[in-house]
Order: structure tokens, then sequence, then C-alpha cells
């Protein structure tokens, strides 16, 4: 495994295998990295001759400072639970530029992609996707991969960088991969760490209710179920919905009933704790 924090090294690196015709995989992360983080690298370099993992804390998509400053920084952690992914032969490079490497003047760029970019997260941080595509198209550049990867926890950041994608004519696939849960049901998160013990049994209670929501839905209206779901959360001391929605699963436009749409996804975040951790989450009604 290589650490590498220069774009030019980086290249440098990657041009024998382009040359070679080598498939390039690229993982981009924030770092704080688990087992939802490492199923994507095992996946990239399953079906890659060569993976990059990038790990950049991105300050242009918080619109929070305070968010920014607490978002936990583990690169040396990270480095080992990447080593033990990866086998003698796999080739693994690990990106991990400074803020200056990555912006050494500010990035004026802007990407907007209605509906998707401007809905849920959109509406309650706004500029989040803006700074989202600028960072991955900037690491689609200098790494020019051939597939990425990214976990379906972020389910609208997908949605959002495959119209990026379609739009600025990257020749690459998007992989995305599986929302990976605690065996409690918990869905992983490099947020999670943040979490007292007993702000982490409060937020047992998201994904207790979205898979609940799966069987009431059988039943109910799409505009009761959704209702249902906040009900149920909102109970709960110590947990605050700040929206739920009923999404079809490309646009991500809102639905009001279950006939809408064949591909129908509920995405939800709740600040958790009295310090409120924002926590995000979603189930698939329909595929
Ligand atoms: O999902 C994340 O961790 C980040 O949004 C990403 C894609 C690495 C861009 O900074």
């Amino acid at each position: 495994m290589k650490i590498v924090n220069s774009i030019q090294n980086l290249k440098q690196e990657l041009q024998a295998y382009r040359n070679n015709g080598k498939t390039i995989g690229l993982v981009p992360t924030m770092g704080a990295l688990h087992r939802g983080h490492a199923s994507l690298v095992s996946r990239s370099l399953d079906e890659n001759d060569v993976t990059v993992v990038s790990i950049f804390v991105n300050p242009t998509q918080f619109n929070d400072k305070k968010d920014l400053e607490k978002y936990p920084r583990t690169l040396e952690k990270d480095c080992e639970l990447l080593k033990s992914l990866a086998d003698e032969n796999a080739t693994l490079i690990v990106f991990a530029p400074s803020v200056e490497e990555v912006y050494p003047e500010p990035d004026t760029r802007s990407f907007s992609y209605p509906p998707t970019d401007e809905v849920m997260e959109g509406s309650f941080r706004p500029g989040h996707f803006n700074g989202v595509c600028q960072v991955v198209s900037k690491l689609f550049m200098y790494v020019e991969p051939t597939r990425a990867y990214f976990g379906e926890k972020d389910f609208q950041q997908i949605a959002v960088i495959r119209r990026m994608v379609e739009d600025q004519k990257f020749p690459l696939q998007i992989c995305p991969c599986p929302i990976i849960r605690e065996k409690d049901g918990l869905a992983l998160s490099s947020r999670n760490s943040l979490l007292s013990a007993e702000e982490r049994e409060l937020a047992l209670n998201i994904s207790k209710n979205l898979f609940a929501s799966l069987e009431y839905a059988k039943t109910h209206t799409l505009v009761e179920t959704r209702e249902w779901v906040v009900k149920q959360i909102n109970a709960v001391e110590g947990l605050e919905v700040q929206y739920y929605e009923i999404v079809d699963g490309e646009s991500l436009r809102s639905l009001d009933s279950w006939d809408e749409s064949n591909y129908i996804v509920g995405c939800i975040t709740v600040f958790c704790g009295a310090i409120p951790v924002r926590l995000i989450d979603n189930i698939k009604y329909k595929e």
C-alpha cells in the first residue's frame, strides 16, 4: 500500500497502470473509515487492477463550520484498516492531500442538478452538493477511474453525482454499494463515533422504525407511512426528525402515492442527543 499526498505523485503512480490498460477503482472518502468503507474498498480491490482510496475532509461541502471542525480525523487508524484489506499482491494507493493541495485557490465552479440537489439535504444544507461535486469532479480528473464506489447510505449524494457524471461526460461507471449496518440495525457512519452510549441506543430507533415501516406500508398509504415514521421517531426523547421524504429513487422527486414509481426510497435525517449529531439513513420500499 502506498500513501501519496500530492496530485502530481498520484498521477505519476497511476500513469503506468493506465498505459498498460489496467482498470482503476476510486473510493472517495472523508476518512474515519469503518466497515461500510471497507466494503467499498474490498469491492473495488476485487473489480479493478488498482484501487485509489482518497481521504480528504472536504471543507467546501460543509455549510456549518462547527460540523467541519468536529468531523473525526483518524488518518493513522484509517491506513491500518486499509492495510488489513489489501493482500500482498493487491495494489492500493491512499491519496491523502492537504486542503491547499486540492484548493490552491477557491473553487468558483458551480454545479446545479435540480431537483436532485435541491430537495432534502440540498434544502437543509445549502451549498453542500455543490461542494461534493467540486471535490468529486477534481478526484475524477486526478484519478480518471474506470469505476467509482459510493455507499448508498448517502443515497441522495449518489443521485447528484450520477447527474454530474452525465453532465461533465466523465467516462466512468458509478458503483453504488449497499448500506452496511451494525447487527442491531444502526447504519454505519463516521458520525456514530460522536455518539455517547446512551445516544447510540436512541439512534437505534431510526433504523428500527424504518424497517417497521416496510410492514406498515403494506396496509397504509404513502402519506400515512411518512407521517407514521416521523411520529414514531419524534416520540423518542432525544431524537428529532429534520425530514422524512419518500421519493422516486432516481429523480428524488417527492411522491404522494405508492403507484407513482417502481423505485421508491424513504430518506431520513434525524438529530440525536443534546449536542445533536445529525444522522441520515434510508430504506427501499420498492426497487
Ligand atoms: O461521502 C463522502 O464521504 C463525501 O461526501 C465524499 C464523496 C468523499 C466527497 O467529499
